[in-house]
Order: structure tokens, then sequence, then C-alpha cells
């Protein structure tokens, strides 16, 4: 029975992921910065640890609480929306640490143990905002587009240890908390320069558009992602969602 480990299970993607690998037998290490039981089903495949992707100590931990993984899912991440120039540095290094930083860390921390068996799948979970540029997406953007890149060269680098390594690339999902989350730590950064409210009205018009058909469900990545792990031919990237799989194809 395989055994995967995916970061941030407490909402959305993660969660739904979690429930995913469950439903197929799997063994489902479900991390979450809170641990909360209750969000799951009770399994005695299911073992929900904590962990926060930031912190060197809580990885470690995790990690070795976790003991033999087969997929490792970097799945955490924070939003952010604004220009360049309204966005504090310290809001930029907090994105870059939890999406890109924390993502490296967790495969740093997993790598030891998949080339000593020589196995091993890593997915990370970046964005189908990379596929095309939009406005307000600039320091989001480049926090997943560095991940796409890790991953790719990385690739290379542990296809002669038998390790596989994958970018999911969902595409906008207003059904789970990254909105609101992304709202909360605007609101708290100081909201948006004056001199790009027509933008911002034009960006929320944009966002508020689409059918829910046409936008990206959390079931739409957890298929995915169980797509990548499956598979041993699945593609470097995995686009999830109608709207990503729309981009995707150009
Ligand atoms: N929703 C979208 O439109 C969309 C589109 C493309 C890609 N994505 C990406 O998909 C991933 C999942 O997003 P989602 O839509 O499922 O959003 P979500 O519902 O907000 O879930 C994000 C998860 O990440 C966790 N997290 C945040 N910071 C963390 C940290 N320092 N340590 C551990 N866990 C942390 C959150 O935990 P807490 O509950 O503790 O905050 C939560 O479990 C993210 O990487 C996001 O960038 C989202």
């Amino acid at each position: 029975m395989p055994t995967i480990l995916i970061t941030g299970c407490s909402s959305g993607f993660g969660l739904e992921t979690a429930r995913h690998f469950l439903t197929e037998g799997w063994k489902v290490i479900a991390t979450m910065r809170t641990p909360n039981a209750d969000l799951l089903p009770a399994s005695d495949r299911l073992t929900i640890l904590p962990l926060d992707v930031t912190d060197a100590a809580s990885i470690a931990s995790a990690v070795a609480a976790a003991g033999e993984i087969d997929v490792l899912v970097n799945n955490a991440g924070i939003g952010w929306l604004n220009a360049v120039e309204g966005t504090p540095i310290h809001v930029v290094r907090d994105i870059f640490e939890t999406n890109t930083f924390s993502t490296i860390a967790m495969i740093q921390a997993v790598l030891p143990q998949f080339r000593t068996r020589r196995a091993g799948v890593i997915i990370n979970v970046t964005s189908s905002v990379t596929l095309k540029n939009y406005d307000l997406l600039s320091v989001y953007t480049a926090s997943k587009a560095a991940v796409n890149a890790l991953t790719a060269v990385m690739a290379l680098e542990l296809a002669p240890f038998g390790i596989r390594a994958h970018v999911v690339l969902p595409g906008q999902a207003p059904g789970t908390a990254f909105g609101a989350n992304a709202r909360e730590r605007l609101t708290q950064a100081g909201g948006f320069p004056e001199p790009y409210a027509e933008m911002v009205q034009a960006v929320f018009a944009r966002l508020a558009g689409g059918s829910e058909d046409e936008l990206t469900r959390a079931e739409d990545v957890a298929a995915a992602i169980w797509r990548v792990a499956t598979d041993p031919t699945a593609p470097m990237r995995v686009p999830a969602g109608a709207d990503a799989v729309a981009l995707f194809k150009g």
C-alpha cells in the first residue's frame, strides 16, 4: 500500500487530495498547520501531522514522523493580488517563503530517502497563471513560475535515481479558501495603490466572470495529482481544471 504526504490539508486542494487517495486505498499523511482530525474520514490508513512548511524544525519532525513515503505533494501555498508597486517587500518575502522556498525545503527533506530507495514522486502544485500574463499577479506568478523552472530542471537531475518530479497547474478555483485568505492579506498590507484603481476594477470584473464548469474544482486537482502519482508516463506538467486545460492547449 503506497504512502502519500500532502502539505496544506486543512482546506481546498490539499484536503480533497487527501480524501481522494484515502478513497483509493492509499496510506495518507495529511499535514496541516493546525491539525484537525474532523476534516477527514477516520481511517487506520490516515495520519494527521502538524506541519508549517516555513519552519525548518516543523519540516524535520513531520518528515521523521512520516517515515517512508512514496509521493510528496507540495500543495501549501498563499495567494496575492497587487501591483509590484503596491506589494511591500515583506509580503514578497512571505509569498516566496511559502510558495517557493518551502517547496524546495520539503523536497530536500525527502530526497535522501527517495534516492536511497531509487524511487519516489514529487508533485508541486503551481498555477495556470504561469501560462499567461495577468496584471496584478506579478509577484504570485513569479513565486510559482520559479517552482515550474525548478521542477523541470530537477526532473532531469533526479531521473537517474528513479525519482519523478512534476508540476500540477490548477486554474482559478473560487471554491477554496484561497481568495478570501489573499484578500485578508491584502487588507492587512494596505490595499491597492490608488493610481491602479481602474486596473483593479477590470481585474475584479474578469475574476468574477466564468461559470463553474469553465473554472477549476478541487476534485479536478485531486484527479490530476492522482494521475501523476500513479502513471509513470505522466508528463512533467499537468493542467488541472477546465480553464487550466484550455490555457495549456493555447
Ligand atoms: N484556488 C485557486 O484559485 C488556485 C489556483 C491555482 C493554484 N492554487 C494553488 O493551490 C494550492 C492550494 O490552494 P487552495 O486553493 O487549496 O487554497 P486554500 O484553501 O487556501 O489552501 C491552502 C492550504 O495551504 C496551507 N498553508 C498556507 N501556508 C502554510 C504554511 N506555512 N504551512 C503549511 N500549510 C500552509 C493552508 O493552511 P492554513 O489553513 O493553516 O492556512 C491551507 O491548508 C496553493 O499552492 C495555491 O497557490 C490555487
